[in-house]
């Protein structure tokens, strides 16, 4: 994974005359087509210019309306960049304008822009807001590595400007939190993209050992199948013994703090999905190599946990298995024994994911986490219900679910709760076990949520869909890097 940190170096001005001038000058614009003259290199006489052509050409300020224009007088082009309406711009509004904007850039041959963001800063939390800003702006650059001539950028300098005091070193700092933000999102991105062959569960398992040789305070540990089957952890067992690939489990440990309760976060590592006996239809299938995004998010956080130094103690553990149809794989009707000693009647081998999760929070539970997040592709019942916008919130805890919705606001990584009522756990009550491993017709990311409920005793526990948000669709197609930006907000927030 290369993180290319030889572009977009950011530098930061309270006006633009302490600046070199840029290739491009970047202004948002809100629909009611407002213009600050100051610190946007513009002169009274090129801003009635700009006033005119916008007029002219219809430029309505709306998101994804964007207008370049040479000759106002000075060698910078300046681009302007619609923010839509005023009252509903937030941080997913100022992701996506932002986003597309600076691909946009980089996709030229332009080597410096600057961008005054004091119409895009909230108020009330400043210093946030411009993390969010460049984190953003930094996120943009990620690029997929497997092509034989991966794209190549110009763009080495962004100046940022905006009215705020900042000290340098409070810059700096603001710099280096949103570089390990950018490049946890990007790692999580890219593994997210690895193609299924390359990317199974040792090629996670390497993953995270690089991570440790470049960071070495993080410790890290692998379970090997020989250990699960000692741990007793016969329902990850079920999944990967239908695959050639040896499944495995990684610890990663973030413990700056001397004895103090960890966050811990689970990740869902299903390296490719095929549904196993139950096997899943042909069409869109190479999807299913997303299913490892809960994991991709954990290796993300906890690089940018350990890059940003994060003082706070983190559990991460991923269970990287591929769910395949071989000849050891497990038939419907099988009944396995779990970690914690509850049976599963796997009546659904593509129910795969709650199957893998359930013995690693039984064994994430030795560590006593204060809260318990897992994060999981798990069903294609969440993206049914919600959509590709928000995450499925699922909880034992409402003040535990109420953090988590406040990081989600702030980041613009959305969530939204859905309840865990009696009813959906008896869907999963059998003749044959203590428990089956899908629910009825209905409601399916609720029950699946709900057998991994089942496995979390009085633990604080949180578990996100993240179905229908790790991975876009249409020609953004490939990895979000969702929900890397909630969950570490979460972890610096609590
Ligand atoms: N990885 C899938 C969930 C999924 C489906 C994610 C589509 C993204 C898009 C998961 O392992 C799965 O197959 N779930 C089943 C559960 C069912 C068998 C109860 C599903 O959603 O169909
Ligand atoms: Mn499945
Ligand atoms: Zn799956």
């Amino acid at each position: 994974m290369i993180l290319r940190d030889e572009i977009m170096n950011f530098k930061y001005a309270t006006n633009t005359s302490n600046i070199d001038e840029p290739d491009v000058h970047l202004i948002g614009v809100f629909s009611d087509l407002k213009i600050d003259e100051k610190n946007n290199f513009l002169s009274r006489n090129s801003l009635s210019k700009i006033r005119n052509v916008m007029k002219k050409c219809n430029f309505s300020g709306n998101i994804g309306d964007h207008r370049t224009f040479d000759n106002t007088g000075s060698q910078i082009q300046i681009i302007l960049f619609g923010l839509g309406e005023k009252r509903k711009f937030g941080p997913v509004i100022l992701k996506n304008v932002l986003t597309s904007i600076t691909k946009k850039i980089l996709k030229t041959n332009m080597q410096s822009l600057s961008i005054n963001v004091d119409n895009l800063i909230e108020r009330k939390s400043e210093e946030s807001s411009l993390e969010l800003i460049i984190t953003t702006m930094h996120a943009s650059k990620y690029k997929y590595n497997y092509k034989s001539k991966p794209d190549t950028y110009k763009l080495k300098i962004c100046n940022i400007i905006s009215k705020i005091k900042l000290t340098s070193s409070k810059f700096s700092q603001i710099l280096k939190t949103s570089k390990s933000i950018s490049n946890g999102i990007s790692l999580a991105k890219e593994l997210g993209n690895t193609p299924p062959n390359i990317c199974n569960p040792t090629f996670l398992a390497n993953t995270v050992k690089k991570l440790k040789k470049e960071f070495p305070s993080l410790k890290i540990k692998i379970l090997e199948e020989a250990e699960m089957k000692k741990h007793g952890m016969g329902a990850f067992l079920s999944v990967s013994r239908g695959s050639k690939q040896p499944g495995k489990i990684v610890i990663m440990e973030h413990t700056p703090v001397k004895s103090k309760k960890p966050i811990a976060i689970v990740g869902k590592g299903i390296t490719f999905d095929t549904g196993g006996i139950s096997l899943k239809p042909s069409p869109n299938m190479d999807e299913m190599k997303y299913d490892m995004s809960g994991a991709g998010t954990v290796i993300g956080v906890m690089r940018a946990c350990v890059e940003m130094r994060v003082k706070t103690n983190v559990i991460g553990v991923i269970t990287c298995a591929e769910n395949m149809p071989g000849s050891q794989a497990s038939r419907p009707g099988d009944v396995v024994k779990t970690m914690s000693g509850i049976t599963v009647e796997i009546l659904n081998t593509d129910a795969e994911g709650r199957l893998v999760l359930c013995d690693a929070i039984t064994y994430t539970k030795k560590y006593k986490p204060r809260y318990l997040i897992d994060m999981a592709t798990l069903t294609g019942a969440c993206l049914v219900g919600l959509g590709k916008y928000p995450s499925g919130l699922f909880s034992n805890d409402e003040q535990l679910a109420d953090m988590i919705k406040k990081s989600a606001d702030k980041t613009g990584d959305r969530v939204w709760q859905l309840p865990l009522y009696d009813d959906y756990f008896d869907e999963l009550k059998t003749n044959f076990a203590d428990i089956q491993n899908i629910g009825g017709r209905y409601g399916g990311a609720i029950t699946a949520a709900a057998f991994l409920a089942k496995f979390t005793d009085d633990i604080k526990w949180a578990h996100l869909d993240i179905a229908g948000t790790a991975w876009d669709v249409g020609i953004n197609k490939g990895s979000t890097g969702r929900p890397v930006s909630l969950i570490i907000d979460f972890i610096r927030s609590n």
